[in-house]
Protein backbone atom coordinates (compact mmCIF):
# COMPACT_ATOMS: atom_id res chain seq x y z
CA UNK A 1 0.00 0.00 0.00
CA UNK A 2 1.26 3.49 -0.73
CA UNK A 3 0.34 6.91 -0.25
CA UNK A 4 1.04 9.39 -2.77
CA UNK A 5 -0.49 12.64 -3.95
CA UNK A 6 -3.67 12.78 -6.22
CA UNK A 7 -3.58 13.05 -10.17
CA UNK A 8 -5.55 13.82 -12.43
CA UNK A 9 -5.87 10.07 -13.81
CA UNK A 10 -7.02 9.38 -10.00
CA UNK A 11 -10.76 11.10 -10.68
CA UNK A 12 -12.89 8.70 -11.82
CA UNK A 13 -12.07 6.06 -9.37
CA UNK A 14 -11.72 8.97 -6.61
CA UNK A 15 -15.08 9.73 -7.22
CA UNK A 16 -16.20 6.29 -7.35
CA UNK A 17 -15.49 5.11 -4.32
CA UNK A 18 -16.72 8.81 -2.23
CA UNK A 19 -19.94 8.00 -4.06
CA UNK A 20 -20.00 4.35 -2.48
CA UNK A 21 -18.52 5.71 0.84
CA UNK A 22 -20.44 8.56 1.28
CA UNK A 23 -23.91 7.85 -0.67
CA UNK A 24 -25.74 10.42 2.01
CA UNK A 25 -23.83 13.04 0.47
CA UNK A 26 -26.20 15.75 -0.13
CA UNK A 27 -26.58 17.02 -3.70
CA UNK A 28 -24.57 19.91 -4.08
CA UNK A 29 -21.19 18.15 -3.05
CA UNK A 30 -20.49 16.30 -6.80
CA UNK A 31 -17.46 14.39 -6.43
CA UNK A 32 -15.85 16.06 -9.70
CA UNK A 33 -16.24 19.88 -9.19
CA UNK A 34 -15.28 19.33 -5.44
CA UNK A 35 -11.69 17.55 -7.16
CA UNK A 36 -11.54 20.27 -9.99
CA UNK A 37 -11.91 22.83 -6.75
CA UNK A 38 -9.20 20.85 -4.80
CA UNK A 39 -7.31 21.38 -7.68
CA UNK A 40 -6.63 25.05 -7.15
CA UNK A 41 -6.05 25.44 -3.86
CA UNK A 42 -3.39 23.12 -1.86
CA UNK A 43 -3.52 20.09 -4.18
CA UNK A 44 -0.31 18.79 -2.74
CA UNK A 45 -2.84 17.94 0.26
CA UNK A 46 -4.70 15.77 -1.07
CA UNK A 47 -4.07 12.19 -0.88
CA UNK A 48 -4.57 8.55 -2.27
CA UNK A 49 -3.78 5.62 -0.99
CA UNK A 50 -3.20 3.03 -3.90
CA UNK A 51 -3.11 -0.63 -3.68
CA UNK A 52 -1.94 -3.14 -6.39
CA UNK A 53 -2.76 -0.05 -8.39
CA UNK A 54 -5.92 0.70 -7.59
CA UNK A 55 -7.20 3.61 -5.61
CA UNK A 56 -8.72 2.13 -2.12
CA UNK A 57 -8.28 5.52 -0.15
CA UNK A 58 -8.66 9.00 0.23
CA UNK A 59 -7.63 12.20 2.66
CA UNK A 60 -7.93 15.59 1.16
CA UNK A 61 -6.71 18.69 3.46
CA UNK A 62 -6.11 22.16 3.64
CA UNK A 63 -4.70 24.54 5.80
CA UNK A 64 -6.03 28.16 6.36
CA UNK A 65 -2.83 29.63 8.49
CA UNK A 66 -4.39 29.09 12.10
CA UNK A 67 -6.00 25.89 11.41
CA UNK A 68 -5.89 22.09 8.94
CA UNK A 69 -9.30 20.80 7.90
CA UNK A 70 -9.34 17.28 6.66
CA UNK A 71 -12.37 16.21 4.56
CA UNK A 72 -13.39 13.18 2.67
CA UNK A 73 -11.11 10.43 4.31
CA UNK A 74 -12.53 7.31 3.06
CA UNK A 75 -11.23 3.97 2.24
CA UNK A 76 -12.94 1.41 0.24
CA UNK A 77 -15.33 -1.23 2.10
CA UNK A 78 -13.32 -4.32 1.19
CA UNK A 79 -9.85 -2.66 2.31
CA UNK A 80 -11.15 -1.34 5.99
CA UNK A 81 -9.99 -2.25 9.59
CA UNK A 82 -6.52 -2.64 7.47
CA UNK A 83 -4.64 0.58 8.54
CA UNK A 84 -4.82 2.62 5.77
CA UNK A 85 -7.31 5.18 7.35
CA UNK A 86 -5.34 5.76 9.99
CA UNK A 87 -2.01 5.48 7.60
CA UNK A 88 -4.00 8.31 5.41
CA UNK A 89 -4.53 10.34 8.32
CA UNK A 90 -0.62 10.54 9.56
CA UNK A 91 0.20 11.31 6.25
CA UNK A 92 -2.28 14.68 6.41
CA UNK A 93 -0.82 15.22 9.99
CA UNK A 94 2.85 14.81 9.07
CA UNK A 95 2.12 17.08 5.81
CA UNK A 96 0.13 19.82 8.06
CA UNK A 97 2.63 19.86 10.56
CA UNK A 98 5.60 20.47 7.86
CA UNK A 99 3.99 23.89 6.78
CA UNK A 100 3.16 24.54 10.65
CA UNK A 101 -0.19 23.53 11.24
CA UNK A 102 -0.72 23.85 14.96
CA UNK A 103 -4.20 22.13 14.93
CA UNK A 104 -6.33 19.68 12.41
CA UNK A 105 -9.91 19.68 12.43
CA UNK A 106 -12.87 17.66 11.23
CA UNK A 107 -16.34 17.11 11.59
CA UNK A 108 -17.95 14.01 11.16
CA UNK A 109 -22.07 14.04 10.47
CA UNK A 110 -24.08 13.71 13.52
CA UNK A 111 -24.76 9.47 14.25
CA UNK A 112 -21.44 8.40 12.50
CA UNK A 113 -20.78 6.12 15.56
CA UNK A 114 -18.17 4.30 13.77
CA UNK A 115 -16.01 7.64 12.14
CA UNK A 116 -15.67 9.04 15.88
CA UNK A 117 -14.59 5.70 16.82
CA UNK A 118 -12.11 5.89 14.23
CA UNK A 119 -10.62 9.36 14.96
CA UNK A 120 -10.55 8.11 18.74
CA UNK A 121 -8.56 5.45 18.02
CA UNK A 122 -6.12 8.09 16.18
CA UNK A 123 -6.02 10.62 19.00
CA UNK A 124 -8.89 13.20 18.02
CA UNK A 125 -10.90 14.32 20.58
CA UNK A 126 -14.93 15.29 20.63
CA UNK A 127 -15.36 19.14 21.17
CA UNK A 128 -18.77 20.53 22.07
CA UNK A 129 -19.00 22.89 19.00
CA UNK A 130 -21.90 24.17 16.95
CA UNK A 131 -21.30 23.71 13.20
CA UNK A 132 -22.66 26.84 11.29
CA UNK A 133 -22.07 27.63 7.37
CA UNK A 134 -23.69 29.60 4.72
CA UNK A 135 -23.15 28.57 0.87
CA UNK A 136 -21.38 31.31 -0.46
CA UNK A 137 -23.16 30.81 -4.49
CA UNK A 138 -24.45 33.64 -6.21
CA UNK A 139 -22.05 36.12 -4.10
CA UNK A 140 -19.83 38.35 -6.06
CA UNK A 141 -17.13 40.47 -4.51
CA UNK A 142 -19.53 43.35 -5.39
CA UNK A 143 -22.10 42.26 -2.79
CA UNK A 144 -24.68 39.60 -2.54
CA UNK A 145 -26.75 40.29 -5.58
CA UNK A 146 -29.68 37.71 -4.57
CA UNK A 147 -30.46 39.79 -1.03
CA UNK A 148 -29.29 43.11 -2.53
CA UNK A 149 -27.23 44.07 -0.40
CA UNK A 150 -23.58 45.23 -1.11
CA UNK A 151 -21.51 44.73 1.33
C1 LIG B 1 -13.66 5.48 8.77
C2 LIG B 1 -12.75 4.77 7.75
C3 LIG B 1 -12.01 5.82 6.92
C4 LIG B 1 -11.72 3.92 8.53
O1 LIG B 1 -10.78 3.40 7.61
P1 LIG B 1 -9.98 2.04 7.93
O2 LIG B 1 -8.89 1.91 6.94
O3 LIG B 1 -10.93 0.91 8.03
O4 LIG B 1 -9.38 2.34 9.37
P2 LIG B 1 -8.06 1.67 10.01
O5 LIG B 1 -8.00 0.22 9.65
O6 LIG B 1 -6.87 2.49 9.66
O7 LIG B 1 -8.38 1.80 11.55
C5 LIG B 1 -7.64 2.65 12.44
C6 LIG B 1 -8.15 2.40 13.84
O8 LIG B 1 -9.54 2.75 13.92
C7 LIG B 1 -10.30 1.61 14.32
N1 LIG B 1 -11.53 1.59 13.54
C8 LIG B 1 -11.64 1.65 12.19
N2 LIG B 1 -12.93 1.58 11.83
C9 LIG B 1 -13.64 1.47 12.98
C10 LIG B 1 -15.02 1.31 13.25
N3 LIG B 1 -15.92 1.26 12.26
N4 LIG B 1 -15.41 1.20 14.55
C11 LIG B 1 -14.50 1.22 15.54
N5 LIG B 1 -13.16 1.37 15.34
C12 LIG B 1 -12.74 1.47 14.06
C13 LIG B 1 -9.45 0.40 13.98
O9 LIG B 1 -9.77 -0.69 14.80
C14 LIG B 1 -8.06 0.92 14.22
O10 LIG B 1 -7.75 0.85 15.59
P3 LIG B 1 -6.29 0.33 16.08
O11 LIG B 1 -5.29 1.33 15.53
O12 LIG B 1 -6.39 0.34 17.54
O13 LIG B 1 -6.09 -1.01 15.47
C15 LIG B 1 -13.57 3.83 6.85
O14 LIG B 1 -14.36 2.98 7.67
C16 LIG B 1 -14.50 4.54 5.88
O15 LIG B 1 -14.12 4.88 4.78
N6 LIG B 1 -15.77 4.79 6.29
C17 LIG B 1 -16.75 5.48 5.42
C18 LIG B 1 -16.43 6.95 5.24
C19 LIG B 1 -16.33 7.66 6.56
O16 LIG B 1 -17.15 7.49 7.45
N7 LIG B 1 -15.28 8.51 6.69
C20 LIG B 1 -14.98 9.23 7.92
C21 LIG B 1 -15.92 10.32 8.18
S1 LIG B 1 -15.55 11.80 7.32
Amino acid sequence: MNIRTYCETDEAAVAALWRQAFAYTPPWNVPEEDITRKLAVQPELFFVAEFDGEVVGTAMAGYDGHRGWVYYVAVSPKHRRQGIGKALMRRVEQALAVIGCPKLNLQVRAGSHEAVAFYRRLGYDVEERVSMSKRLKGLSPEGDEREGRHV
